[in-house]
């Protein structure tokens, strides 16, 4: 298969890459030592590949490098700040010791941002169902869940449209 170069924005940064026409996001980015990014299945199944495309949660491991030609893409290194400080996803993770081999925890921190990005009014039950694609061994799920209520817990309510 030819290769192509795609252009994209990563992690705020403008990225371009040598691709195979058949490579998927998950080994580009590897390659390009985001290790957050981790594969398991290959097929679409486990979550832990989990990435932004155009804030949307994506597999990286069905996503074809080519495809994001022109796209931004986010991995959970562009959740933390240039210094090093998490951000309040990640923050809230390590309050509620919501991690053990951590594995699978970048992936769960990039869907519960996603989760909170798409719902005005989050719930705990809701983000349960959104991680249901997310699956950790290690049976992390309670302080997951601690971790978005208190997410949840933190932001503002929703805006009153006080043009109607
Ligand atoms: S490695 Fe991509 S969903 Fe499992
Ligand atoms: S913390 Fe080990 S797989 Fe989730």
């Amino acid at each position: 298969m030819s290769a192509m170069r795609p252009a994209f924005q990563l992690n705020g940064e403008p990225a371009q890459v040598d691709a195979r026409g058949d490579e998927v996001l998950i080994e580009t980015l590897r390659r390009l030592g985001l290790t957050s990014v981790r594969g398991t299945c290959g097929i679409g199944v486990c979550g832990t590949c989990s990435v932004l495309v155009d804030g949307r949660a994506v597999s990286a491991c069905l996503t074809l490098t080519a495809g994001v030609a022109g796209r931004t893409v986010q991995t959970a290194e562009g959740m933390t700040a240039p210094d090093g400080t998490p951000g309040p996803v990640q923050q809230a993770f390590l309050d509620n010791d919501a991690f053990q081999c951590s594995y699978c925890i970048p992936a769960m921190t990039i869907m519960v941002s996603a989760y909170l990005a798409e719902h005005d009014e989050p719930t705990v039950e809701g983000a349960r169902e959104y991680l249901q694609g997310n699956l950790c061994r290690c049976g992390t799920y309670p302080e997951i869940l601690q971790a978005v209520a208190s997410l949840v817990q933190r932001r503002p309510p929703p805006q009153e449209d006080s043009s109607s």
